[in-house]
């Protein structure tokens, strides 16, 4: 067997990193969030299970934290992947505050990251529910896609207005209250990467040629629309929003800065009438979806971000790739308003705040277990001072998920 691969970092718990920081309603105890990560594990019913809640408990250790989670979908028209939890029945709510209670236990904080698919869903898997396969326009988002819809008889068609209402006024609206209900802290609306949300930002898979479709400001009116339905139910300041505004994961084409500066300014004008988000996430060009991207490849720049909105960020993207200094990281909490989101390497190190404030090397990640439906390379990772040993046979077979 090959030897555990490690990199060196310096300790950080001298640095702004581990200053307290308020987020909305809550002081967290450092700058660390563990940003969202889909690990498919959960049921085939979209059950959050206790392979779940030992992998976020152990990660919220350390007191303060705020552990945003995998991408959750919001109904069964948002959802078309299998193994991916979800906030729509009575049996996720109740998976889902187990998790908030032990979370909680360890005087940590929970935001829910909520999904809705279009037409990154796999068309076979909705159509096994009877559901359409819609995105904002008929455009696939590769051939694979296109052929699998097909095959399986669910082609892709537009939302039609009364779907899109339905997304805003009813299905968004019923995930946020039974977040609510499952005692998350705070709400963080998926409009990255492609999926439903960013699907209509993007001119390269909307077409519209209503008012969801052609300007700037009609691209932008799904998610505003949501971000205004929500905000009396869950409260402005327990609400966020990701953006990732040059990926090109799932896209010939990034987003790119106009319409992020347009939303910005509509959300810092929200700000300015007393409704300040508790946070945008934005990804940073460094990586495009759960992949870094080359230094000659990478394009764009979150700087007019910074210009525009004047509330917290948490800003995520290949933040070791300067270890052991990690120089790039240090600059940017400087603002005394940025948040620092880990994800690969919090699927490694379940101490990773411990980690990153005493010094200890960070375990590389094992991309092949990122989506397995066992708990082998899920909660088989140790804490730096520990020494359990795992048997792969067992772990794959622990929790009798035979996810047929
Ligand atoms: C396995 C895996 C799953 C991911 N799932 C999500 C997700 O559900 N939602 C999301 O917005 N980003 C997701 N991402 C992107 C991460 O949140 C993050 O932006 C990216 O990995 C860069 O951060 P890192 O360099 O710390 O890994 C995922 C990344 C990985 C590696």
């Amino acid at each position: 067997m090959s030897q555990p691969e490690y990199i060196e970092i310096r300790a950080l718990g001298d640095t702004k990193l581990f200053e307290p920081i308020q987020v909305g309603p809550n002081t967290l105890n450092q700058r660390i969030a563990f940003a969202p990560t889909t690990r498919r594990r959960a049921t085939s019913d979209h059950v959050p299970v206790d392979l779940e809640l030992d992998y976020y408990t152990k990660r919220a250790q350390a007191p303060g934290t705020l552990i945003i989670t995998e991408a959750t979908f919001v109904s069964p028209q948002g959802s078309g992947s299998n193994y991916v939890p979800g906030i729509f029945t009575k049996e996720q709510v109740k998976g889902w505050k187990k998790i908030n209670d032990s979370i909680h236990k360890e005087k940590s904080f929970s935001s829910i990251q909520l999904w809705y698919l279009g037409r990154a869903a796999e068309p076979a898997v909705l159509k096994k529910d009877g559901l359409p396969f819609l995105g904002p326009s008929a455009i696939y988002k590769t051939e694979e896609s296109e052929k699998a819809a097909k095959e399986s008889g669910n082609e892709l068609r537009p939302f039609t207005i009364e779907e899109i209402n339905r997304l805003v006024n009813e299905e968004y609206p019923n995930a946020a209250r039974n977040a609510l209900e499952a005692g998350f802290d705070y709400f963080e609306l998926h409009a990255a990467h492609s999926y439903a949300i960013s699907q209509f930002f993007n001119p390269a898979s909307n077409k519209r040629t209503d008012k969801y479709g052609g300007s700037i400001e009609n691209r932008a009116r799904i998610l505003l629309e949501i971000i205004d339905k929500l905000i009396p139910i869950v409260g402005a300041n327990r609400l966020a929003v990701r953006l990732s505004p040059w990926a090109t994961f799932q896209t010939s084409e990034p987003e790119g800065e106009e319409i992020h500066s347009y939303i910005l300014k509509e959300l810092q004008k929200r700000s300015d009438q007393g409704n300040e988000l508790a946070y945008i996430s934005i990804v940073e060009p460094r990586v495009s979806g759960s992949l870094d991207v080359e230094k000659d490849k990478q394009i764009g720049s979150n700087e007019f971000a910074n210009k525009i909105w004047k509330g917290k960020f948490i800003k995520a993207g290949n933040y070791t790739y300067d270890a052991p200094d990690f120089k790039s990281l240090l600059e940017d909490v400087q603002d005394n308003r940025t948040l620092i989101g880990f994800s690969r390497f919090f699927t490694s190190n379940p101490d990773l705040v411990s980690r990153l404030k005493n010094g200890y090397p960070l375990l590389k990640y094992d991309r092949a277990v990122f989506y397995d439906q066992d708990n082998w390379g899920y909660n088989t990772y140790n804490n730096y001072d520990e020494q359990k040993t795992f048997d792969e046979n067992r772990e794959r077979n622990r929790y009798g998920l035979a996810l047929a």
